[in-house]
């Protein structure tokens, strides 16, 4: 196969981890016969430095164009000023609204080769398999915000509509369909409006058009607790934009590392119009690792996995990138992030071990 892979590696650790997925994808390119042609587009803080837009139009129309996009992080410390102007984040927040890419795909499975990387009880952590379903164009992240009373009040709505809610629940409950039939909902319906028509539509959804999917309603301050002590009794977990954001990095606790969870950002099928999905670690930026060759390449690697599968329908070689990842860590390769103290390779050698095994 031919395909346009665009690639934005962003600020921090975000151009160090996405080199060594190149080089992932290119072994994968080799290996299968494949023509990957990779380009490279600035966003974030990177893109504010050069062209003063977090998003620049040559970079939104190259996405646009490609058949799939990986980004590493954005964001640091240079462009914190809470009263600048334009931040790195608008630029993420931005390309993801403008390919419509409402679904966010993050899975929790600990790789029972790293179980003591966590640090929870490994009777607790083995074994869970959770499908976090983010929505991820919408809620308070994009809601109407400001300032009044000259500025000394600042207010950021919250909104979700009936059409948003359906379109992310329906997703996650055909994701249930293919997995353990269970859907987990996230919500804080006893307090705010728009958690109580998530949770009205939920069960409309569910009841109507998925009666072999069992769906329980949690209250997202207790699932907050629920995840460390019980994660294994969940499956598919939705939940809104930023309850999504917040317990996700919760989450990467159970494999214990933000520097292992990879994530897809998906909009429509290209059967209905979609365009191409952004593929992304969880984690961001990483100050205070860039630069320092510290920085865990497997997130990274592991979204170029979901990527040729989700991006590109190429499920054998998402399966021989995803199987040299576990081969490499359970032959002991660990870099300082999952090291438990023990000795660490850097980042370029944990992508060595990789692709020696691709
Ligand atoms: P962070 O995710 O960058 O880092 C949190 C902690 O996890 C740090 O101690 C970091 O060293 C560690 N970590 C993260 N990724 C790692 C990896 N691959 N290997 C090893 N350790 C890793 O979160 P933060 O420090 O709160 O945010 C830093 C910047 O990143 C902020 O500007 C934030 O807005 C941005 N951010 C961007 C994204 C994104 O681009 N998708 C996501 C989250 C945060
Ligand atoms: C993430 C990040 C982003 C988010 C920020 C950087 C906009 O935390 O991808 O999880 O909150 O969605
Ligand atoms: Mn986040």
């Amino acid at each position: 196969m031919h395909a346009r892979i665009a690639l934005l590696p962003g600020d921090g650790i975000g151009p160090e981890i996405v080199a060594e997925a190149v080089r992932v994808l290119q072994a994968v390119a080799d290996r299968f016969s494949h023509t990957f042609e990779l380009s490279e587009h600035l966003i974030g803080g990177a893109a504010i430095d050069a062209v003063g837009d977090p998003l620049p139009p040559d970079t939104l129309k190259a996405c646009k164009q490609a058949d799939a996009i990986l980004l590493g992080a954005v964001g640091g410390p240079k462009w914190d000023d809470p009263n600048a102007a334009v931040r790195p984040e608008q630029g993420l927040l931005r390309i993801r609204k403008e390919l419509g890419l409402f679904a966010n795909l993050r899975p929790i499975k600990p790789l029972d080769a790293l179980v003591d990387a966590s640090p929870l009880k490994t009777d607790i952590v083995r074994g869970t398999d959770i499908l976090f379903v983010r929505e991820l164009t919408g809620g308070v992240y994009f809601g109407d915000s400001g300032r009044r009373d000259d500025g000394k009040t600042a207010y950021q709505e919250m909104v979700y509509s009936e059409a948003e809610v359906e379109r992310i629940v329906r997703l996650a409950a055909r994701l249930a369909q293919g997995r353990g039939g269970r859907l987990t909902s996230v919500d804080k319906a006893n307090v705010l409006e728009p958690s109580r028509l998530w949770r009205s539509v939920t069960t409309r959804v569910l009841a109507d058009e998925f009666p072999d999917v069992t769906l329980e309603h949690v209250l997202v301050d207790a699932m907050a607790m629920h995840l460390l002590v019980r994660p294994r009794d969940f499956d598919v977990v939705v939940t809104g934009n930023l309850f999504g954001d917040i317990l996700t990095d919760e989450a990467s606790m159970l494999p214990g590392s933000l520097g292992l969870l990879p994530s897809a950002s998906l909009g429509a099928p290209k059967s209905e119009g979609g365009g191409p999905g952004l593929f992304e670690p969880i984690h961001g930026s990483a100050p205070d690792i860039a630069g320092t060759g510290k920085a865990n390449p497997l997130a990274t690697i592991l979204c170029t996995a979901m990527l040729l599968r989700d991006g590109l329908g190429l499920p054998d070689e998402a399966a021989a990138v995803e199987g040299a990842v576990h081969d490499a860590v359970g032959s002991g390769v660990r870099t300082a992030d999952i090291a438990a103290g023990a000795a660490s390779v850097t980042t370029t050698e944990a992508a060595d071990a990789v692709l020696e095994r691709i």
